[in-house]
């Protein structure tokens, strides 16, 4: 299969969408980024790469960050991190609060908001104040690149504009499914999120996905088996919200979305796949991303379908 003129394709067939979406404004510091961006990188299990449009322009990983997150708290914890945290989808948007009332402060899975507040709540629990440091490095480590570093102006950003999320975690304290500071779990969510990576930094750095938990370029297990088939099916059922059933439906992958525009996906056994742009749907992910990924399973048939 020849993945350069796929890809090459792919960039022709969705510039008529460009007319349509609306970058993430409601993070100012997100708000003027250009729209009319277009990046996708594959990353074979044997390191071969393919690239088509700004794949070395770095943008801001928000939500994907919380697929490192919770690799890092379930190879901690185990079974027992689902008594905090559900594995089931929300149908509701990433940042909703409803469920969680009715719910006792038990978020549905750890790519919403909430789930991911409390993934992160679990480090901080056992890394204190450098449990940001942490998640770095073991982004870093999963990329090979120690360069990879996190945005203050988005950071600080997301501060100053959080009030929902702020919203979540005051919620969640009063279930007492909280166990530190407030501000400083808040702190660590808005710097995972505003961490900056390219399309082929983020393949590199999910491979270890589409192969049983191994990075298959430096052999480097990241986490076991099972566990990378439990992370790989959450991200099929709940990567992208209340468009999660959407996605698995037109794409057929196990993927992650970010509100910054970028879009990770797995073929299990096979590749890794990233996706940049920034304009997004309705439900906060990237609108052309999820046509390039649809356009290339439909193409390859690459789907897990
Ligand atoms: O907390 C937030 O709202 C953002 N830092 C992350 C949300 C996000 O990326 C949703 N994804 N599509």
């Amino acid at each position: 299969m020849n993945y350069q003129n796929i890809i090459n394709e792919i960039e022709d067939e969705i510039q008529v969408y460009f007319k349509e979406g609306k970058v993430a404004d409601y993070i100012p510091a997100l708000a003027h980024i250009n729209p009319n961006q277009f990046a996708m990188s594959i990353k074979l299990l044997d390191g071969t790469t393919y690239n088509v449009g700004n794949t070395q322009t770095k943008f801001s990983i928000q939500s994907i960050s919380k697929v490192f997150t919770f690799t890092l708290a379930l190879q901690l914890y185990g079974k027992s991190l689902y008594k905090r945290v559900g594995h089931e989808p929300s149908g509701d948007p990433f940042n909703s609060l409803v469920q969680l009332e009715y719910e006792n402060g038990i978020p549905r899975n750890p790519f919403i908001n909430a789930g991911a507040i409390v993934t992160t709540d679990t480090l901080l629990s056992k890394y204190q104040d450098k449990s940001f440091d942490y998640i770095l490095d073991f982004i870093r480590t999963t990329a090979n690149d120690f360069t990879i570093n996190y945005n203050k102006e988005v950071y600080s950003s997301e501060l100053e504009h959080g009030f929902l999320n702020m919203a979540l975690i005051n919620m969640m304290k009063s279930y007492k499914n909280i166990n530190n500071d407030l501000e400083k779990v808040i702190q660590t969510y808005f710097k995972q999120c505003s961490i900056e990576m390219n399309t082929e930094q983020l393949c590199h750095s999910m491979l270890f996905l589409a192969n049983h938990g191994v990075n298959p370029i430096n052999n480097k297990i990241l986490i076991n088996e099972a566990k990378a088939k439990r992370i790989n099916s959450l991200m099929l059922t709940c990567g992208h919200y209340d468009a999660s059933g959407d996605f698995a439906y037109k794409v057929g992958l196990p993927g992650k979305s970010g509100v910054g525009g970028g879009i990770v996906a797995i073929v299990p056994g096979k590749m890794s796949i990233c996706v940049y742009s920034p304009k997004l749907n309705k439900q906060g992910n990237s609108l052309i991303g999820t046509k390039a990924l649809e356009l290339f399973t439909t193409k390859t048939g690459l789907s897990i379908f």
